[in-house]
């Protein structure tokens, strides 16, 4: 159960900061920008939003703690911002129990990683997450418990398919995909626009109208909306059928984000941010796909190996885990395929088909094959995961 053994988590509390000029000071001076729930005489909870004016990215960072036990998480950290985040739990003098990804992110680079070797906490992501360095996989309407707060995590897929909306029974984080006034984009990173409609629609609106919508971005200012506010205006939503709101999605013809390749390979922890030379979005899009079912039926009985080569990707750990790994398949981690790459020669006029755990790591290794000469290179769609949810 995710909630006692997120109570397990004994995180060391941080040394205070008194500096006024620290990261509380910018937090009080940009308290009129953020969200911020602490009020002594109500509630047991605080929920504030850390960012302040990240003016980039208008990423918004959340810490969600038990007022009274001080236990803590913090919800979508940006990479650039960890010192202020550890600012923030000093001055409230928490103890982060864990430090969660709404999805992976195509616009900034996370620090789940980082928050966890410098405090002890969990990294939590969905269950469909890329990212191998995960403590709790989680699946819809599990329950993080931090102190007496309860948080329900809600696969909300459309934005990315490994999304996760947050619920406190006050507010819910949506990540991206219910924004204010809008809703994120669909259209790359697994996105799915029918997805989208139906995870608001049939999940985000089922919550009371008076829930308070904390969005993980905003560009225009907005600091917090409500469930029922987003239902009667959201201009995307609003009297807007399913094929409506596809439609709408499926034009917007937005540029990609300034930092995609960067942002989505290294939060699928598929190569160190400071590395060059990753693929180009282009590349990727154009990488072919195989179904489960396909690969199912092309490692079928004796003697497949001799027409197929099967290259997981994932790192030898993760071969041992609940996802197994494919008998046959030969195992080369993503960052270590140029260096190895004379492992595979034999393989260079062979179909090749290159599996991870959710099928993004993956996408990077048969682009870079490509890249390399390897002429017939497939990815399994949606990786391991997708292979034992078809039931192989
Ligand atoms: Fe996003």
């Amino acid at each position: 159960m995710l909630s006692s053994r997120a109570r397990s988590v004994v995180g060391r509390v941080l040394p205070r900061i008194a500096s006024a000029s620290g990261p509380s000071a910018r937090l009080a001076s940009t308290a009129s920008q953020v969200y911020q729930r602490d009020d002594p005489d109500d509630g047991n909870k605080i929920v504030v939003e850390m960012n302040g004016n990240d003016e980039r990215s208008c990423t918004k960072t959340y810490l969600v703690a038990d007022k009274y036990t001080k236990r803590a998480v913090i919800v979508d950290p940006v990479k650039e911002h960890i010192n202020r985040y550890l600012g923030v739990l000093s001055y409230y003098g928490c103890t982060l129990d864990a430090a969660i990804d709404t999805h992976t992110h195509a616009d900034h680079i996370t620090c789940l990683r980082e928050l966890k070797a410098l405090t002890g906490s969990k990294s939590v992501m969905s269950q469909y997450t890329p990212n191998p360095y995960i403590d709790h996989y989680v699946h819809d309407g599990d329950v993080f418990r931090i102190g007496g707060v309860d948080i329900t995590l809600m696969h909300t897929p459309g934005h990315t398919r490994d999304h996760l909306a947050l619920y406190d029974g006050e507010h819910v984080m949506t990540g991206d995909v219910l924004l204010i006034g809008g809703t994120g984009r669909t259209d790359f990173a697994g996105g799915n626009a029918s997805d989208s409609y139906r995870s608001i629609t049939e999940k985000l609106f089922a919550l009371p109208d008076e829930t308070i919508v904390l969005p993980g971005h905003d560009y225009r200012g907005n600091t917090k909306s409500t469930i029922g506010e987003e239902k009667a205006s959201n201009p995307r939503l609003a009297g807007k059928t399913e094929a409506e709101y596809v439609h709408i999605m499926d034009n917007l013809g937005l540029p990609l984000p300034e930092k995609i390749m960067e942002a989505i390979q290294v939060n699928a922890a598929a190569f160190d941010d400071d590395k060059g030379d990753l693929p180009l979005y282009s590349h990727l899009a154009a990488v072919r796909q195989v179904t489960p079912q396909q690969l199912f039926d092309a490692t079928k009985g004796e003697g497949w190996t001799d027409r197929l080569a099967v290259l997981d990707v994932r790192e030898p750990a993760e071969l041992e885990g609940p996802l197994g790994a494919l008998p046959g398949a030969v195992n080369i981690p993503v960052q270590s395929i140029v260096s190895r790459i004379a492992e595979l020669d034999p393989f260079r006029c062979t179909p090749v088909v290159v599996v991870c755990r959710a099928g993004i790591r993956s996408t990077s290794a048969a682009a870079i094959l490509t890249g390399l000469g390897f002429g017939n290179v497939k990815n399994l769609t949606g990786g391991m995961v997708a292979y034992r949810e078809a039931g192989f």
